[in-house]
């Protein structure tokens, strides 16, 4: 993982910005309401830290020494309340969501959904008041209606017409308004019926044919963390509430339609219909649209590609999926969502993966051909149990969901690949966060676990290292504190079946974790000084404990080594080539170029000589080596290689390698500026819209209004 320099919602412009998708035109040229002006670019300096302006809003406040909250939105948290969302859902209970939706695709990478948004609910709070969504601007509302009590005699009127109206709430979101005729007393039910159309917000991305990998049809899916379903569909966009869905999507002839979902049948008319049984949050309802096919690779597992891709899927994963899941299941409990499948996403999907339920989401990058990048698989998978089952209430959070699904992944992978390789997967992750922490300073207020995220703040503006790394020290320490593994997976497995289904604070955690071990909660264990709990929650900075990675040293000590050898002024190569690297994995040499990174500029000629010696690692089609490659190349400024960059950067649309080769080129040469400059006009239209919009803050740029 990279870490991330987002700007805050304040410099994200206010109004919708372009679709992730369209033509092949330069977003320079494209539109008429809109251009993209470069501002004066600054002086060469170190990029800004990572959220810096998002984390100026996150100002100390003092706060409630028993909770270590503070403020407002500490409060809102505190009230249940998710300062992200615009919605009244603490007066509501949502028992059922069903999208009855039409998928057209438009010409050059647009396309519309139209279609109705139902959603059951009970009223909690008598007098409730207005009902209030979560929504988008690029929402259209057509209507709003009561739809008839059910037991109603087939022939009664249709459903009663509610006065509607969408409010601003922030720049990631609207509020929608309906008034309901009367007022409600606890506990009655309600059906609502929104008629809507969607399709320019930041969750529904279009592609047009040539952004896929098939180049023949076009492409949609969407994508809801953490605050983009408002622009999907109507409704309670927080994590604190989860409902179960059902869908019925109809795609135009030639198209196949995957959901998060337990079951997906096709029907006629090219319609697909989905439910999911168990109750989930709003952002892990996703769909996606396309020219894809499926194949089996194991017992309650397929993948899910393009027809050009799905035999490379196929070889990617076939026959290593169950066990994951199995060893998940021994550690943690039972895999509750049935079947657990993959979709390999077009290029330009912003994630390594995306814990859809049932179906995670996946960028094509993982297919090496070597499976070297499972790891991604295993994080994913781990989220089944934290994340998915075990919810963060609020995304201030979030480290709830990253930072024990960290855990997990390693605990598994250390059951089914040792601790040697763990701790060095690991160590590569303890490295990007110490990146991560250099580049922002080490008391940078995103860098606590729980974050206070002001009203206005976009949640997904406040995503770096810390909660997936400092995360995972701090499960880990409590696994330290616990001082036996089986006892600790133990607490893992009664955690998750103790809040299966919910939504959670630190505090339940925490308090949990001190009430499952009564010895450690009278030894005082959560005010230890320099490790009280308070300060790992609130406190930003370096983890006070780390997890000891030594048994992944056999496998880190000779990348070290040559890492050493290769930054000395003057080159041993008769030790260098006495290190025979053919030999080792993908991470050994992930963890040797992150080293050479470090050490970097390297004196003059050393890099060009590595790129020569090995073209395992310079050539590499590895998108983990590819990206540290280009990162070395620009660190050293090695302009013969620029076209690597160049071709990276075309190939994929990855924020996690993306913004960190664009941050490389902006604080390079004016060559490397130009460089950024040429591909990002070049790929801007393939990019998600939000690292579209992150990469824009980089290189100095902005949309301006005409
Ligand atoms: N849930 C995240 C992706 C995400 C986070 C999407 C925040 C939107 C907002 C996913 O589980 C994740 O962490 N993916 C990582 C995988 C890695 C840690 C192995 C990724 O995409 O790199
Ligand atoms: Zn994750």
């Amino acid at each position: 993982m990279c870490p991330h320099h987002p700007p805050s919602h304040r410099d994200v412009p206010h109004r919708p910005a372009p679709r992730c998708a369209r033509g092949a035109e330069p977003a320079a040229r494209r539109g008429t309401h809109r251009s993209l002006r470069p501002v004066p670019p600054p002086p060469p300096r170190r990029q800004r830290p990572t959220g810096a302006a998002a984390g100026a809003r996150l100002a100390e406040r003092p706060r409630d020494p028993a909770t270590g909250r503070a403020g407002p939105a500490a409060m809102a948290a505190a009230a249940g309340r998710d300062a992200a969302s615009a919605s009244s859902a603490g007066a509501w209970e949502l028992r059922h969501l069903h999208l009855s939706l039409r998928v057209a695709f438009a010409a050059a990478g647009a396309g519309r959904l139209r279609g109705t948004a139902r959603l059951e609910l009970r009223c909690a709070r008598a007098g409730a008041g207005p009902l209030l969504l979560d929504a988008h601007p690029s929402l259209a509302v057509h209507r709003a209606a009561l739809l008839p009590p059910p037991g109603t005699p087939p022939g009664s009127p249709p459903g009663e017409p509610l006065p509607v109206e969408s409010r601003p709430f922030a720049s990631y979101g609207s509020a929608l308004h309906v008034a309901l005729p009367r007022p409600l007393s606890a506990g009655q039910l309600l059906t609502l019926e929104i008629d809507y159309e969607a399709g320019e917000g930041p969750g529904v991305c279009w592609l047009a044919p040539e952004q896929t990998a098939g180049k023949q049809k076009p492409y949609m899916y969407t994508q809801g963390q953490a605050v983009l379903n408002r622009s999907f569909f109507p409704g309670f966009d927080t994590p604190s509430v989860k409902c179960t869905y059902s869908a019925t999507v109809q795609v135009p002839e030639g198209f196949t339609a995957v959901m998060s979902a337990t079951s997906w049948e096709k029907q006629d008319n090219n319609t697909f219909v989905f439910k999911m049984s168990q109750p989930i949050p709003s952002y892990l309802i996703a769909l996606a649209v396309g020219d894809i096919v499926s194949a089996e690779v194991g017992p309650r597992s397929r993948v899910w590609a393009e027809p050009c891709l799905i035999e490379a899927a196929k070889k990617e994963y076939d026959g290593v999926i169950e066990e994951f899941l199995a060893v998940g299941e021994k550690l943690f409990g039972p895999y509750v969502w049935g079947r657990y499948d993959i979709l390999f996403m077009p290029p330009s999907f912003p994630f390594g993966g995306m814990e859809n339920p049932c179906l995670t989401f996946v960028t094509p990058c993982l297919l090496a051909g070597d499976r070297s990048l499972v790891d991604v698989i295993i994080h994913e998978i781990s989220h089944s149990w934290f994340g998915n089952l075990v919810t963060n209430a609020t995304w201030g959070e979030f480290w709830l969901n990253e930072g024990f699904t960290m855990y997990a992944q390693r605990r598994i992978s250390t059951e089914v690949y040792g601790s040697a390789y763990t701790c060095l997967e690991a160590a590569t992750g303890r490295a990007l966060l110490r990146q991560h922490m250099d580049n922002t300073g080490e008391d940078h207020p995103l860098n606590k676990l729980r974050v206070i995220i002001e009203p206005g703040v976009n949640p997904d503006d406040t995503y770096n290292e810390t909660p997936y790394e400092k995360g995972y020290c701090f499960v880990s320490y409590l696994a330290h504190l616990v001082g036996d593994q089986s006892k600790f997976d133990a607490f893992l497995q009664a955690y998750v079946n103790r809040f299966k289904f919910q939504s959670i604070t630190a505090d339940d955690a925490l308090g949990f974790f001190l009430e499952y071990f009564p010895e450690l909660k009278e030894k005082g264990v959560d005010s230890i000084p320099g490790f009280e709990f308070d300060r790992w929650l609130n406190t930003p900075g370096w983890p006070p404990f780390l997890p000891d990675l030594s048994p992944g040293e056999q496998l880190m000590k000779p990348a070290d080594e040559l890492a050493e050898l290769w930054a000395a002024d003057s080159l041993n190569m008769e030790a260098i080539e006495a290190m025979d690297i053919t030999v080792w994995r993908t991470y050994q040499l992930v963890y040797f170029l992150d080293q050479v990174l470090q050490k970097s500029p390297l004196p003059e000629g050393n890099v060009e000589r590595l790129s020569k010696m090995y073209p395992k690692i310079s050539k590499a089609q590895n998108a983990e080596l590819r990206l540290r490659w280009c990162q070395i190349v620009l660190k050293n400024n090695l302009e013969a290689e620029y076209s690597k960059v160049k071709d990276f950067l075309h190939s994929q649309g990855k924020q996690k390698y993306t913004l960190p080769l664009y941050r490389a080129m902006w604080a390079g040469s004016e060559s490397a500026r130009a460089l950024a400059m040429e591909t990002f006009s070049a790929t801007a239209p393939q990019l998600h819209v939000n690292v579209q919009n992150y990469v824009k803050k980089i290189l100095g740029l902005e949309v301006v209004e005409d």
